[in-house]
């Protein structure tokens, strides 16, 4: 798919729930936000469905994302649906990893590809600070059972403040290049300014040279992480909201008022 500023739109973000066992400061407040009804989320057949169509569009790479996309009951189902789509050459899923040893391998027995694991610090104590209570074991424990299920390669997203020189980012740094593991460093972003830059290490925040649609919990296919637009499954159909998607898909981003980072998965 070729949109209005001729770039290759290959790439889908799908985001399954805006729930999630975590609540990282930079990404919601401490008493969690107001979520989604039940019944507005799609289902997986609806998932499965709309990715068809992406897939027989031009879509050939696709991730599952969240809110943390392991708290979804089920979702080793939907991996296994999306996987059977043929045309998919790249599936991955962004985890914060916390149960990550658990769901490893029947997730590659499921035909997950990869998985992106956020991980911004390697301070136990600061690790629980930053997410409000997580366990830094349970990620690392998450990230070995990864690499032995073969989803390859693990990366490493590691959000910063300012460089990647800082002290954190840099024992994150050598752990990964230590195990083998790949580091994307990623600035913090504030959706609703606007203020985004470009991810060390990764293909993200490249306006000229983006190449992905995503779609949210509730359906809403997206043009752009910082735009308010957005169009219905549900309402008009995959074929048409593709098709508005595309047309929309601003050459930069602005700003989005509209999700957070738990509802659309970065
Ligand atoms: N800025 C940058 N990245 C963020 N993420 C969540 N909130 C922000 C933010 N404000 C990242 C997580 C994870 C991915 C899903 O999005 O760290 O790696
Ligand atoms: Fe959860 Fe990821 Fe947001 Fe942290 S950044 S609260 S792990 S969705």
């Amino acid at each position: 798919m070729l949109d209005r500023f001729n770039r290759h739109i290959n790439y889908l973000r799908i985001s399954v729930t805006d729930r999630c066992n975590l609540r990282c400061r930079y990404c919601m407040p401490g008493e969690g936000v107001k979520l989604i009804n039940h019944g507005d989320i799609l289902t997986y057949d609806e998932i499965t469905a709309f990715t068809r169509v992406a897939v027989a569009a031009g879509i050939n790479k696709v991730r599952i994302t969240g809110g943390e996309p392991l708290v979804r009951k089920g979702v080793t189902e939907l991996v296994r649906m999306i996987a059977a789509i043929d045309g998919i050459t790249d599936l991955s899923m962004t985890t914060n990893g916390i149960f990550l040893a658990d769901f490893a391998r029947p997730l590659a027995d499921a035909g997950l590809m990869r998985v992106n694991v956020s991980l911004d610090t390697l301070d136990p104590e600061k690790y629980g600070y930053v997410t409000r209570g997580g366990n830094l074991h349970d990620v690392l424990k998450g990230i070995e059972a990864a690499q032995k299920a073969g989803l390859r390669p693990v990366k490493i997203n590691c959000v910063i403040k300012g460089t990647p020189d800082e002290e954190d980012a840099r024992a994150v740094a050598e752990y990964c290049m230590t195990q083998g593991l790949e580091v994307r460093f990623i600035r913090q972003m504030d959706l609703a300014s606007g203020t985004f830059s470009v991810v060390h290490g990764g293909t993200g925040g490249h306006c000229a040279k983006c190449n992905r649609l995503r779609l949210t919990p509730e359906g809403i296919l997206r043009p752009c992480l910082f735009s308010d637009r957005g169009f219905s499954v549900r309402g008009m159909g995959a074929e048409e909201a593709l098709r508005q998607a595309l047309e929309a898909k601003p050459e930069r981003g602005t700003a989005n008022h509209v999700n957070g980072f738990y509802n659309i998965g970065g």
